[in-house]
């Protein structure tokens, strides 16, 4: 169906923006910035083309922890005049409300300010905190974090395109969510160009010492000097899977795909700025193990860049479909079992997480409500896990090339613009479910969408290569030995040592790890999914031998999903409330304010006022 037989896209009110108060909205963002790593502060000038703006008397823009120095506008002709701003009250999370007035004749809003030290978003990197000497600046936009470093109309449903000019030092390479410069430049100073419309949680700005190595005519990657050999060897498949995602549905939209390896302080496992992916280098564990998470953040410029989630109450719609894609990518290069494998451990994680949150928690139906929270609190395996089982059980319904094409087409019927949970539903129901009588109650949606926990017509995945781990883990509960049943550590991938691990019982003994750690070398792994299933079974147990290791990934790591359960784990040993906050006191300067916020809260009040 073509999209004019759709009601045009009312977009519902986004709880986390003021912007949708405004009878107009921004289209164009012309952004100049300098970046001042003594200060930790980017002094900066926004300024807003706006949809006709002669329809309306002001405009609403988010802002938070931002010094706003002055506010213009600028007629067509570029003429600035001053004119009334105010700044609403200041709330915790959501930040504030910069209201502007807007004379007749204005096209353009035009806001001179300065970020905070602290703002939210950003991350000053001393060079001991990188892998080089010199030090490093990054952002991290999504959810709502963009309004803490350019004042924006910071919700998900309103898309712009933009061009800036970034000064920094000069023996710094500057890089955005853009088309991106491949070499440094004498001046340290930067323009870049996004010319597809994004929303502001893609805004993204890395400085650093950072070189550039192609790996295909339109992808390549970024790092720091010594971390890029090790880079390229482990994404040489990259251009494989552009085409694959292509082959899959439809065109890459963006031109070029390159990603940046960030310094592991970076929060999250991937981000997906358009152009330009940032991924956390504790994904390259030397063998490729681990890069179904490119996969991930790629298949995004689909799911998520191109149709995007009205708000954060429909990021089911962001991450669900980009974590069945990411499978689909990974079975296309390396074939079914090995998708298999990820979907098995993807689903135990749903159910970890669906008992975590109670089975009943409105938190995990797919449609959420996060009104009056902060939309980090969405982030669960929820999205991502049930988002995916549902359209694998929708494909075991109707089979992969209905699936696929109702996908492909919802892509281009919707390319750049922004998609909530009841216009899908009704654009799924006009297109697959309403022309098959009985579908949509064999598919249950309605307990999908608005239900709890997992629907009783899932479908469980299973995994033919995971069969021998089982079949160790069943030997092991008998008593055997571990050196004469398991493989040597390369003769599994990390997904199958990862499944072992999490199908070994609580109850094991020093002894016991130790006899394990003998034979599969756990303890120095290079891989930070095995280390990460390792360590909940050595600090159970209080395994000595794997301490120092803890200690070294958690003030080395930055990543939240494995700080997390790291510092929940080692709070249940004996004495690990103390061990714990040691080590924060230590690790928190490297993490950044994404982590600190969760883990202040995780590790008391104390540690929240360092
Ligand atoms: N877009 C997300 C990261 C995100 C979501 C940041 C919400 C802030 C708010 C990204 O695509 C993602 O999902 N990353 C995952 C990895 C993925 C393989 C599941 C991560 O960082 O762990
Ligand atoms: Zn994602």
């Amino acid at each position: 169906m073509s999209q004019s037989k759709l009601p045009a896209l009312i977009l519902p009110i986004d709880p986390h923006s003021c912007a949708g108060g405004s009878p107009t909205r921004v289209r164009h963002l012309q952004l100049e910035l300098a970046v001042d790593f003594t200060s930790h502060t980017l002094s900066g000038i926004a300024t807003w083309q706006l949809v006709n703006p002669e329809s309306a008397t002001e405009i609403f823009f988010d802002v938070r922890d931002l010094t706003v120095e002055a506010v213009v506008t600028l007629d067509a002709a570029g003429a600035a005049s001053e004119t009334r701003y105010h700044l609403g009250p200041v709330h915790a999370v959501l930040g504030q409300a910069l209201q502007v007035a807007l004379p007749y004749g204005t096209a353009a809003v035009r806001i001179t300010y300065r970020t905070s030290p602290t703002a939210a978003a950003l991350q000053w990197l001393a060079p001991d905190q990188t892998a080089g000497t010199e030090p490093f600046l990054f952002t991290q936009s999504q959810a709502i974090l963009a309004r803490t470093w350019v004042p924006c109309q910071d919700s998900p449903g309103i898309r712009f395109t933009y061009e800036a000019t970034v000064r920094v030092p000069a023996h710094l390479l500057a890089l955005m969510s853009a088309e991106n410069p491949q070499h440094l430049n004498s001046t340290g100073e930067y323009r870049f160009r996004m010319a597809q419309p994004i929303p502001s949680y893609l805004l993204a700005l890395a400085v650093g010492d950072l070189a550039f190595a192609p790996l295909s005519h339109r992808t390549g990657v970024y790092a720091e000097p010594a971390t890029l050999p090790g880079a390229t060897a482990e994404f040489g498949d990259l251009e494989q899977m552009v085409k694959a995602a292509e082959q899959l549905y439809g065109p890459y939209r963006w031109e070029r795909y390159d990603l940046l390896v960030l310094p592991p302080s970076f929060p999250f496992g991937g981000m997906e700025n358009p152009r330009l992916t940032f991924v956390t280098p504790t994904i390259l564990a030397g063998d490729r193990s681990l890069t179904s998470l490119v996969a991930h953040e790629l298949a995004h410029s689909w799911s998520g860049n191109l149709v995007t989630n009205a708000t954060w109450n429909d990021f089911w719609l962001n991450e669900g479909f980009t974590v069945y894609f990411e499978r689909r990518i990974m079975e296309h290069l390396y074939g079914r079992e090995y998708a298999d494998m990820l979907q098995v451990l993807g689903n135990a994680a749903l159910h970890h997480t669906i008992t975590e949150l109670g089975a009943t928690s409105p938190d995990t139906h797919l449609r959420l409500d996060l009104a009056g929270r902060d939309p980090d609190e969405g982030l669960t395996e929820i999205a991502y896990e049930k988002g995916c089982a549902m359209l694998l059980t929708l494909e075991s319904l109707i089979g992969r090339p209905r699936l696929d094409a109702f996908i492909k087409e919802y892509f281009t019927c919707f390319s750049f613009q922004a998609m909530d949970t009841a216009t899908f539903l009704h654009y799924l129901r006009a297109e697959l479910l309403d022309p098959e009588p009985g579908l949509e109650a064999r598919l249950n949606l309605a307990a999908w969408v608005d239900g709890p926990g997992l629907p009783a017509n899932a479908m469980v995945p299973s995994s033919a290569l995971f069969g021998a781990v089982e079949q160790a883990l069943a030997r092991l509960a008998k008593g055997e030995a571990p050196a004469t049943l398991l493989p040597r550590p390369a003769d599994w991938s990390s997904h199958e040592w990862v499944h072992l691990l999490h199908g070994l019982p609580a109850s094991l003994t020093v002894a016991q790890l130790g006899a394990l750690d003998a034979v599969a070398g756990f303890t120095n792994s290079g891989n930070a999914e095995i280390l990460m299933a390792w360590f909940s079974h050595t600090l159970r147990a209080s395994y000595q031998p794997a301490e120092a290791a803890v200690e070294k990934f958690l003030r080395h790591v930055g990543r939240r999903k494995f700080l997390v359960p790291l510092y929940r784990a080692l709070l249940a040993t004996p004495n690990g409330l103390a061990r714990a906050r040691a080590i924060y006191a230590e690790a928190r300067p490297n993490y950044h304010s994404v982590a600190t916020g969760t883990l202040d809260a995780l590790l008391g009040e104390p540690l929240a006022q360092h």
